[in-house]
């Protein structure tokens, strides 16, 4: 867990928050900006003519991952790509159904469809993020840091399990309570393919990598620790040249137990308690928070919650975010009025 933060980096205002060191104003991103909310990401979606052409081509994956850090202004670049990568290198190919959302024509079943996956090389089954990590770090010119990603190891399981997304995930949580040994099996078998495949990121210039638990709240909190945390732990202790977020959304119960990970940084959603967390995340830094519903609001909202957090906030280590991911109706304007309230708060100020 050595945090060494990146030399040649001009702001590098995310990575001394990561390192829990003392920064002026907060740094801040938002999860899932690169996509979503741009008209300019819209036009060169339409050029690629699919979500997955998109992944796939290097060149286009810099393109948009690079739009955020020119219009929205903010301090971290998140490379295009998805979470849904890793089962489709392990042998479970993913399509992006418009307007539905993830499917999986083939999902896993039984002992022989766990056995049937493959090992997976991160250089050649996924060498279009890695080319395209290569390409935004040489167009950001150290402007900002980078930030790499996967899903953690359960959220990618209830995919696999389920082929899509779904309200109950009673299929995958069923799969615990039938075949826990299988579970486990295919759980190590995610997360030895999601240690290198972020290892390799980090190698092609990644300067910090989260880990998005977005199903871990469907969990009670000691499946929660058995086939969840564990598997999160084992990533966080494969990472050791750059900071490690961990982002479990809806995880309030176990914060606690969170806050025991080898990682710098904890994602919040908008439902925790803030005086909670800042109790529980010991020396842990935090990111997020803010209810991205609260960018709908007019302007004065917007300034006078974003300002409310970073007071909040103030006293512990802290990356302004939301509490999940921008939604995509949003207007980039009102993005634009986040960044710039965090930009100008200035800790001296409170
Ligand atoms: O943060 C970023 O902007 C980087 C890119 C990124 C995408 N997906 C691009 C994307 C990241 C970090 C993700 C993570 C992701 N993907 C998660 C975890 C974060 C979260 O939101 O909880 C999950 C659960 C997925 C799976 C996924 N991919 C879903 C459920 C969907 C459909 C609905 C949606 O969220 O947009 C996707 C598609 C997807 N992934 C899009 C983008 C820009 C939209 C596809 C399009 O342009 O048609």
């Amino acid at each position: 867990m050595q945090t060494e933060v990146a030399p040649n980096i001009k702001n590098d205002l995310l990575l001394q928050a990561a390192k829990g060191s003392p920064t002026k104003r907060p740094p801040v991103w938002l999860m899932r900006q690169a996509g979503r909310i741009l008209p300019e990401y819209r036009k060169v979606r339409a050029k690629a003519g699919s979500f997955k052409n998109l992944v796939t081509n290097p060149e286009l994956t810099a393109e948009v991952t690079l739009q955020p850090v020119d219009i929205l202004g903010v301090d971290a670049a998140i490379i295009f790509s998805d979470i849904l990568v890793i089962p489709e290198a392990l042998g479970l190919p993913y399509e992006m159904v418009e307007k539905k959302g993830p499917f999986f024509p083939k999902t896993i079943t039984s002992a022989a469809d766990i056995e049937a996956l493959k090992d997976i090389d991160p250089y050649t089954d996924i060498h279009y993020t890695i080319q395209g990590i290569k390409i935004v770090k040489e167009q950001l010119s150290g402007r900002v840091p980078l930030i790499g990603f996967a899903g953690a190891p359960f959220t990618i399981f209830a995919y696999m399990i389920e082929g899509s997304g779904s309200k109950t995930f009673s299929k995958a949580r069923g799969f615990l309570y039938r075949y826990p040994e299988l579970s486990k099996q295919l759980l190590q078998k995610i997360t030895d393919a999601t240690i290198l495949y972020l290892n390799a990121q980090i190698s092609a210039g990644a300067n910090l990598v989260q880990v998005f638990d977005s199903w871990a709240s469907i969990l009670p909190e000691k499946q929660y620790k058995e086939f969840g945390l564990k598997y999160i732990h084992q990533i966080c202790s494969s990472i050791s040249k750059v900071p490690v977020t961990v982002f479990a959304k809806g995880v309030t119960h176990g914060f606690d137990l969170l806050a025991d990970l080898p990682c710098e940084t904890l994602g919040i959603d908008w439902n925790m308690n803030r005086s909670y967390a800042i109790e529980k995340a010991k020396n842990k830094t935090l990111q997020g928070n803010l209810d991205p519903c609260v960018l709908y609001a007019d302007d004065q909202t917007i300034v006078g919650e974003t300002l409310k957090m970073l007071d909040d906030f103030s006293d512990v280590p802290y990356i302004a975010n939301l509490g999940h991911g921008v939604y995509p109706d949003t207007d980039p304007d009102k993005v634009k009025l986040f960044v710039e309230t965090v930009k100008t708060y200035s800790h001296e100020n409170k």
